[in-house]
């Protein structure tokens, strides 16, 4: 099978370097010619583990390429997949779809033999059938099938999500296009990862239901932990209850302060607007994206109470920047509002994350940045874990205290045990644990 897989953003270079290790011929394509270049020369301009090895064994065996010839590789390939950007739309929320709909005229014109283009970028309802009329109407003859495939990969994880999914979306009505998809995922099978055909629109809102059923079941907890807190329970206990009962699960329960990335803000969002367009109230969502906004932006006051109600002259150091671990993102963090709030609030601020300190510095440049744990605590008067990087489960507790300048911890994500912390002489504050 020949592939082309539309831009090497995230989405797009890991499932093209997935797919060339199923065995599949992939050329990824990107107009970005320093990044073919540099991707040619084996730099990964994203930080995912395991992807640099997947990259370089594919590229080595001639399963992988990368290209900004958009024309050579569609004209060859049996699929094309069209993974570009779908960033929120300054102003009013919606996805902009400009990529997505600039590629599918770039590919109208290069067509040759039937050939299925899949959709993979999150797109909102509808986008599906406005590609296959934009291919048409710039290539009448084109004999096309427009599919729609949305992923689900979690940053940090994508490779263990794309080769062990729980299930495969498949948007289309068309023979031809469910057993030529179904074609290209079949080692998954192997896998046990079960697919599912469907109708285009369906897969469509499929994405966006689980992205924001996610963000809900996340923002659900994480009131609860704020209710724990105060009547003197504990929220690991309360999630680990309520998630043995098989039809509520155990994942996604994890309190914490508030959700980020590149996709739960972006794409509850999204659904939003498309539901606005459709006068559907989603008032769950709503309420959603804004009590985890509130959220975040309480953070900072959370440090300021376990500091006695004010930070004026104090120094706050904080273990985490990114968004979650094993990732270099910084989008929609809650590092960023809470760094915000700490400053306004009249504290220095100093950090370290184990991964994003480069990206961070674009977003928050006016804090001082330390090489490791222990520096960073150094003189500190509260230190705060705000991302559960692995890193930071096992800190030398006896030296953190004796380097911090008062022994206060606010732990962000619970990964400390409040017995454990309070043995040591810290005074320490985490999320939902009022027991
Ligand atoms: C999310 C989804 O999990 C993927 O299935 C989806 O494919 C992806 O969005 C996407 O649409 O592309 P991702 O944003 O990489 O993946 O990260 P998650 O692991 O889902 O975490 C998102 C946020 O929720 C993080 O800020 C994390 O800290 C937070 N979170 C997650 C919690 O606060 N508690 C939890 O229990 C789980």
């Amino acid at each position: 099978m020949r592939i082309a897989m539309i831009g090497t953003g995230y989405v797009g270079l890991v499932s093209g370097a997935c797919l060339a290790d199923f065995g599949h011929h992939v050329t990824c394509v990107d107009n970005d010619a320093a990044k073919i270049e540099a991707l040619r020369g084996g730099a990964i301009p994203i930080f995912e583990p395991g992807l640099d090895v997947l990259v370089a064994s594919n590229a080595k065996a001639g399963r992988l390429s990368f290209t900004t010839d958009l024309p050579a590789a569609v004209g060859e390939a049996d699929a094309v997949f069209i993974a570009v950007g779908t960033p929120s739309r300054r102003g009013d929320g919606h996805a902009d779809l400009s990529y997505v709909y600039a590629a599918a005229r770039e590919i109208a014109g290069a067509l040759r033999d039937f050939t299925v283009v899949i959709t993979k970028s999150t797109v909102p309802v509808g986008t599906g059938d406005e590609v296959e009329r934009l291919i048409l109407e710039a290539n009448p003859a084109a004999d096309i099938v427009v599919a729609s495939n949305p992923e689900f990969l979690r940053e940090g994880a994508a490779i263990r999500d794309f080769k062990f999914p729980d299930r495969i979306v498949v948007g289309t009505d068309d023979e031809r296009a469910r057993k030529l998809i179904g074609e290209i995922y079949r080692p998954l099978s192997l896998n046990q990862g079960p697919l599912m055909f469907t109708g285009r629109r369906t897969a469509e809102l499929i994405k966006y239901a689980a992205n924001a059923f996610l963000a809900t079941k996340i923002t659900f907890i994480n009131e609860i932990a704020d209710l724990a807190e105060k009547v003197g329970a504990d929220v690991q206990e309360v999630a680990r209850g309520i998630g043995m009962d098989n039809r509520i699960g155990p994942k996604f329960l994890h309190a914490g302060p508030g959700f980020g990335g590149s996709c739960f803000p972006k794409d509850t969002r999204a659904i939003l607007k498309i539901a606005q367009d459709h006068d559907v109230p989603l008032r769950i969502i709503e309420a959603v994206l804004a009590v985890n906004d509130t959220r975040k932006r309480a953070m900072a006051r959370k440090v300021s109470n376990a500091l006695g109600g004010s930070l004026r002259g104090k120094t706050v150091a904080l273990l985490g920047l990114t968004f979650k671990p094993d990732t270099d993102d910084m989008r929609e963090a809650p590092s960023i509002p809470l760094v915000t709030g700490l400053k306004d609030m009249g504290a220095q601020v100093r950090a370290y994350d184990p991964a994003g300190m480069e990206q961070a510095r674009q977003e928050l440049p006016d804090i001082d940045y330390c090489d490791d744990p222990y520096s960073c605590a150094q003189d500190a008067d509260a230190l705060v874990i705000v991302t559960e990087w692995v890193q930071f489960r096992a800190l030398d507790l006896a030296k953190l205290k004796d380097v911090l300048r008062q022994p206060v911890v606010v732990d962000l994500r619970n990964i400390y045990r409040p017995e454990q912390m309070a043995a040591h002489g810290f005074i320490y504050e985490s999320i939902g644990r009022g027991t």
